[in-house]
């Protein structure tokens, strides 16, 4: 695995070829949901602006949620933002050096925990995150949805197991690297990879059973009305509560499917519609359940009194804010 890494793994990622722990943990935030291409200009643009520990924790939520703005599975960003806070409160604002006090800081598991340490510190630990799973699964032929606790226990001590003496950085990238280019789920290039003549799924054909998928559950639907209120080039948008999808992002007032559209406007804005169209539905699938959005563009003249937590915003500068990806789309559907 070392041996192949050096040879034909990734080295020039941002986020490598440096042992500060703060630039690899924002990395490691970033990619545990997304691919490598969408992360490197977030990630250059966020550590542009947020340079360290001490200026993450001095910045206000809203900054860092703008900065994430687009990338989903915003606890992430709440989590990262809240724990640069406690490094500073407990740590004295040095990044921890151990996996035990790394993953008591919010929005770090384990497996993230021994990543860090082990490329910030040289730390030997063990990583199982969900291309490690996929790459032992297959090598070793281990039956069962990685996801139960039974086969993630038996993944966790054969990950353990596996490490090794010396060189524990380019091998926790070797097994990283080997998950995401060769040992993909579809069409792995087992030609090329280093532990074809030992892996057991390619030995009895099992490539494409392995790892064992989930059992299927439907996805719960669910649907909404957004309002796009405006007036003139602005738009209104609102900010979500903290609890729920899209914590603290801004986006536009929903409403029941059943509400009377001017009854609403007038108790709650008082103001009443001018004219109405109706954009396509978007649909937006998140981890749990779908969600359909129906959207009003309602035009409105009236200007209205200030009302907390709304602004009007030019739809150009409304491209600034932190907005949830399917609110960004319907902006770019506005004529
Ligand atoms: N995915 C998670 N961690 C990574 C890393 N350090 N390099 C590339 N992809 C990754």
């Amino acid at each position: 695995m070392i041996a192949w890494q050096r040879q034909h793994g990734r080295h020039d990622l941002p986020w490598q070829n440096t042992r500060d722990p703060y630039r690899i943990w924002v990395s490691e935030i970033m990619l545990q949901q997304t691919q490598v291409a969408t992360v490197i200009p977030y990630y250059q643009r966020f550590m542009a602006h947020f340079p360290s520990i001490a200026s993450l924790a001095a910045a206000d939520e809203e900054a860092v949620l703008t900065h994430w703005s687009g990338l989903g599975y915003y606890a992430r960003a709440r989590n990262l933002h809240a724990a640069a806070r406690q490094i500073v409160a407990r740590h004295q604002g040095v990044f921890p050096d151990t996996v035990e006090a790394i993953a008591a800081l919010p929005g770090i598991g384990p497996s993230t925990a021994a990543a860090i340490a082990a490329f910030a510190f040289g730390v030997r630990g063990a990583i199982l995150d969900g291309n490690v799973k996929r790459v032992l699964t297959r090598c070793f032929g281990i039956e069962g949805f990685p996801g139960d606790k039974a086969v993630e226990a038996k993944l966790w001590a054969l990950a353990a197991s596996l490490l090794p003496d010396a060189d524990i950085e380019r091998y926790t990238q070797g097994l990283m690297d080997l998950g995401a280019t060769l040992c993909t789920r579809a069409q792995p290039r087992c030609d090329d990879c280093p532990l074809n003549e030992q892996c057991v799924a390619r030995r009895d054909n099992r490539i494409a059973q392995l790892p064992t998928p989930k059992l299927k559950k439907t996805i719960p639907e669910r649907e909404t009305v957004m309002l796009i209120l405006r007036r003139g080039d602005e738009v209104l948008l609102e900010k979500r509560p903290a609890q729920g999808i899209w914590g603290s992002l801004w986006s536009f007032p929903e409403v029941a499917p059943e509400v009377v559209l001017n009854s609403y406007l007038q108790s709650r804005f008082g103001i009443q519609a001018e004219r109405v169209a109706q954009l396509p539905p978007l649909v937006h699938t998140f981890t749990h359940f779908r969600l359909t959005i129906r959207s009003l563009v309602v035009w409105v003249s009236k200007p209205d009194a200030a009302h907390p937590g709304t602004m009007w915003l030019d739809r150009i500068d409304a491209h600034g804010a932190a907005l949830p990806t399917p609110v960004r789309r319907l902006l770019d559907l506005l004529d």
